[in-house]
């Protein structure tokens, strides 16, 4: 499997405060199953570019290093979660910040700040450079939660959706964990990946997550939880294309 989404990276930004904690995130991944993770530190100013390159990159080759002598099979690529402030709507150059070198960027806003034409905003300055948008967590927003149509409305205009294991497992919250299965029912769901901060909670544990989910049977087509760890993260490292899904049009809100 392939986490594309995870903060691993040592003392960057929220996510593993030690290299310590970084070792054992990557230590517990590949034991859950993983092959690669795109390592995704939150880039919070898109003006200071260069300098958080130069410190992901120190980063990825330090534990891909670390990751060979301990002869642990688990490949570390760069990324970003890039936080979509005000700065972005005067276009910054974001292939930088793609996933693995690929030409999918991984963003998210304010949680509560966020309204949907904000987002489709930053969704077409995104494909005006030819990137495709994967946008985090879809299932936090406040804009999103008060109408889960508004999934179908950026869908409509190219974006892709990444949920959190954990929000299927209900560690993120109820109403954030029935819209995550509302969309991987329906389908509306790309790539699912661990966000992953810690070592205890919120960690790189995947087949721990999908067991969680399982046990709980909180009515997720566990069918459909596996190819969205492989297939379309596979075809991002890959640099292949990943289809954009059609989907019904989601109920307005449960809550
Ligand atoms: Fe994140």
């Amino acid at each position: 499997m392939i986490d594309i989404h995870a903060h691993i990276l040592p003392q960057i930004d929220d996510g593993a405060q030690t290299k310590t904690m970084s070792f054992q995130m990557c230590e517990m991944a590949a034991k859950s199953g993983v092959s690669d993770i795109i390592a995704t530190p939150h880039m919070l100013d898109l003006y200071a570019g260069d300098e958080f390159a130069q410190k992901v990159n120190a980063r990825v080759d330090f534990l891909n290093r670390l990751m060979e002598e301990k002869g642990i099979a688990l490949r570390i690529h760069k990324g970003a979660e890039v936080y979509a402030s005000q700065d972005i709507l005067y276009a910054p150059d974001l292939k930088p910040y793609t996933l693995a070198g690929s030409r999918y960027l991984l963003f998210e806003f304010d949680f509560a700040q966020a309204t949907l034409h904000y987002a489709k905003e930053v969704a077409s300055i995104i494909l005006s450079q030819d990137l495709i948008p994967v946008l985090a967590h879809p299932e936090r927003y406040r804009f999103t939660l008060s109408d889960y149509q508004n999934i179908n409305r950026l869908a409509e205009c190219g974006v892709l959706f990444q949920c959190n294991l954990g929000s299927l497992t209900g560690e993120l919250g109820k109403r954030e964990s029935v819209l995550a299965r509302e969309m991987l029912n329906a389908g509306a769901v790309s790539f699912l990946a661990t966000d992953a901060h810690r070592v205890e909670f919120r960690n790189t544990d995947i087949n721990g997550m999908i067991e969680d989910i399982k046990e709980k049977k909180k009515k997720v087509d566990y069918t459909k939880l596996k190819p969205l760890l492989t297939d379309n993260p596979m075809k991002i490292i890959r640099g292949e294309r990943v289809e954009n899904p059609s989907f019904a049009t989601l109920k307005k809100k449960l809550f």
